[in-house]
């Protein structure tokens, strides 16, 4: 089973990042221990700050994975162009915040993913990413 995690603009400053919303922990240091739990599954990461980056990813392996998961950070809002990445493929995309983005601001409440994806899960921290892996298993 072939899995990525696809995570947009400033997720790679987690850890850094408005700890008191996003954690203390680094992406890199929980991805290395999700690897770790669930090494049967062949996870990659990518994360890139550039809207064109993330689209040509989901075209790269959007007709070979099994699964996407996705956090387009602040591109979740106002992206059209990765909404139509999203129906151009075949792998299925889960939608996934850290946060609670329906408890936040109302531009926070737009997702130009939701209606292309699987699911959408947010508000449990990182373990948002595990709950999405796990539905693909
Ligand atoms: C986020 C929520 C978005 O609104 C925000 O722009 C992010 C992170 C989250 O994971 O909670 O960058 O996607």
């Amino acid at each position: 089973m072939k899995i990525l995690i696809l995570n947009g603009p400033n997720l790679n400053l987690l850890g850094k990042r408005e700890p008191s919303i996003y954690g203390n922990l680094t992406f890199e240091e929980f991805f290395k221990n999700l690897q770790k739990r669930y090494a049967d599954v062949e996870l990659h990461y990518f994360q890139s700050n550039v809207e064109g980056e993330l689209i040509n990813k989901l075209h790269e392996v959007g007709f070979s994975f099994d699964g996407i998961i996705l956090n387009a950070g602040a591109y979740t809002h106002t992206s059209v162009a990765i909404g139509d990445a999203i129906k151009g493929i075949e792998t299925p995309v889960i939608e996934v915040h850290i946060s609670n983005v329906h408890a936040r601001e109302d531009f926070r409440h737009v997702s130009y993913i939701a209606p292309n994806a699987k699911g959408v899960i947010a508000g449990f921290g990182l373990q948002s990413y595990e709950l999405a892996l796990i539905s693909f298993l």
